[in-house]
Formats: C-alpha cells, structure tokens, sequence
C-alpha cells in the first residue's frame, strides 16, 4: 500500500527531545507518529533533538505506523540542517518530512530538491521519502492548490489551527473550538473546505491538526466528527487519550461499512448480464446508481484500510 494510501486517522505528535515521550510513542496505536522538531522543541533543545530522532528511527519498533519527522519553517535558520541531519541519518526508516507554515509553492520545491539531493548521494530511492504541507497563515491557504501540486511528494495537507487563528488575528485562545462572539456558524469552514478542496482534486489526504484541550475526550471526538463529516482523512493526537477516538471517528461505522460493500456487490450484480444490465437499481428500500456506487466505494475504501470486516452480506434475489 502506498504512503498516500495508508490510513492516516490518528497522527500523533511526540516532542523530538523527549526520550520518554518517544518510547511511550512505539507502544501506541495511532496510524501514524510524527517526531517533532519544531514547536513542541525549545530552541536550545533542537541540535540535540535532531540526534534522538535519528537514533529513534533507527532503532525501530515503529509497526506499520508512518514515521514522519516535522522540521522548522523556510523562514528559521533551522530548515537545512533538520533535513540534512535527519534524512542523512535514517532517511532508510523515515517515510515522510513534514513541513510547516507553508506559504508558497517554491517551499515546497526547495524541500524536494533538498530531498532529491540527498537521496541521490546516498543511494537511496528518489522520490519514496514523502512531505507533508501544513497550511497555517493566510497566504499558504490562498495558495494551497499550487502548495497540493508543488511537487509529488506531497501527500498530505494539514491544517494547524493553532499557528492559524494567531495569524489571521482571530479573538480566541481556545484551539479548535468556535471564537467567542461568532455565532453565525463554523468559523473554520471555509479554511477546512479550501484545504479538502485542494487535497481531492489532486488526490492528497487532508488531515485536521490539534485540539490542546487534551484531558475533554468528548470535546475532542465532537471537533474531530465534524472534520471527519466533511471528508477529511484524520487528525492530530497530542495525548494518548485522543487516539481511539481518533481512530473510530475517522473510521466509518460498521452499519455503514456493511452498507457501502452491498451496495457496491448489489450494482455488480444489476449492471451485470445476469442481474438485468440496469443503470438504477433497489437494494432494500433504496434506489441505487452509479453515484451511490463512487460514494460507496469511498466508504468501503476507508472500512478496507482501517481493516474492518463484513458482518451482513447481500445476495441476489432468486430468479
Ligand atoms: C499546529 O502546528 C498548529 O499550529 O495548530
Ligand atoms: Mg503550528
């Protein structure tokens, strides 16, 4: 299964310069992890990081999760050397760079390129480590169709909220939930949607980024179902809490898991010689077609990925 396939509903973000936090890391069950060296990384604390990154990938006992490290923005004196270090180190065990505040298309080419350099002196694959895009200010958003196509490594683009609502000056220190004083709906929409926009036109996963109230669970499932109500494809956990919450929101439900695959089984059979070659179709109460069939697929497709398995089986009628 390729990067851009793999479930991504649970991204857990582990500081780089924490030991603890990285071994505690490995025994979770989030899809994917990411080190970080960025924000969760005090200045003085990033060369140091960079080596218990490298020796944590290294070492393994990963899983199938995906092992992603975040570095510092274009705009800091950190970007190359993160990169350098990192990939240089372990780029064999690390299967994505993700990288932050992204404003302009030509960041992202400058990561590939730095990439492409290094994988070529080292022997490695060109092309297999992918990058991750976070869109958080302004101009990044007005760019993220340009952002999603800059290079074909990207494979996701995430949204982080937090760095977000700072940049736009939005009245509020709650990350997540709705600004004080906005009550004529979802402050966050039209940034969710251009990033999802973005992300399906150009088959990219569009993963939510966090929610720092991390001890309300229930806070955190009702912010990530929205998210996942759109299409997105999962989220950022910062507490192990979050995970299994995670996990279930950005899966389908089993009903309609089990649904989806006998929708798809039933318009197999009625578009078929034997089921009558129709183009529309009932499968109970409900009149299916080829629509249902591409939202249908999109289901099963996440159910299959999250390794779901069919408890109701439709079957043809008898003739
Ligand atoms: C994540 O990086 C955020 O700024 O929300
Ligand atoms: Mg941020």
């Amino acid at each position: 299964m390729t990067n851009q396939l793999r479930p991504r509903r649970s991204c857990l973000a582990v500081p780089g310069s924490s030991q603890k936090f990285i071994d505690k890391a490995r025994t979770l069950n989030s899809d994917q992890i990411f080190l970080d060296l960025e924000d969760a990384c005090a200045p003085l604390a990033k060369p140091g990081a960079r080596k218990t990154i490298v020796a944590a990938l290294n070492e393994g006992g990963w899983g199938e999760k995906i092992r992603v490290v975040r570095v510092n923005d274009w705009t800091t004196e950190w970007t190359y050397r993160d990169v350098t270090e990192v990939v240089e180190g372990a780029g064999a065990n690390l299967d994505a760079i993700m990288l932050p505040k992204v404003q302009t298309p030509e960041q992202v080419v400058a990561l590939d390129l730095l990439l492409t350099q290094i994988e070529k002196s080292l022997g490695y694959e060109v092309g297999r480590i992918g990058i991750e895009a976070q869109i958080e200010n302004a101009l990044g958003l007005i760019n993220v169709d340009k952002i999603a196509t800059a290079s074909p490594r990207v494979e996701t683009i995430i949204f982080g909220p937090a760095d977000f609502m700072a940049s736009i000056n939005m009245k509020s220190l709650v990350v997540g939930e709705q600004p004080p004083g906005y009550d004529v709906g979802d402050a966050y929409h039209h940034i969710l949607m251009s990033i999802l926009m973005a992300a399906r036109a150009h088959d990219k996963q569009a993963i939510d980024g966090p929610f720092l109230q991390i001890r309300d669970v229930e806070a955190f499932t009702r912010v990530a179902g929205r998210s996942a109500a759109l299409g997105y494809d999962g989220k950022w956990v910062l507490h192990p809490g979050q995970i299994d919450a995670a996990n279930e929101t950005f899966s389908p439900t089993q009903k309609d898991y089990d649904h989806a695959e006998n929708i798809l089984d039933a318009y197999e059979y009625f578009t078929s010689e034997a089921g009558g070659k129709k183009g529309s179709a009932m499968i109970g109460d409900e009149m299916i077609d080829e629509a249902s069939r591409k939202m249908a697929l999109v289901i099963s497709g996440k159910g299959r990925a999250a390794g779901m398995e069919r408890t109701d089986k439709w079957t043809p009628p008898e003739s």
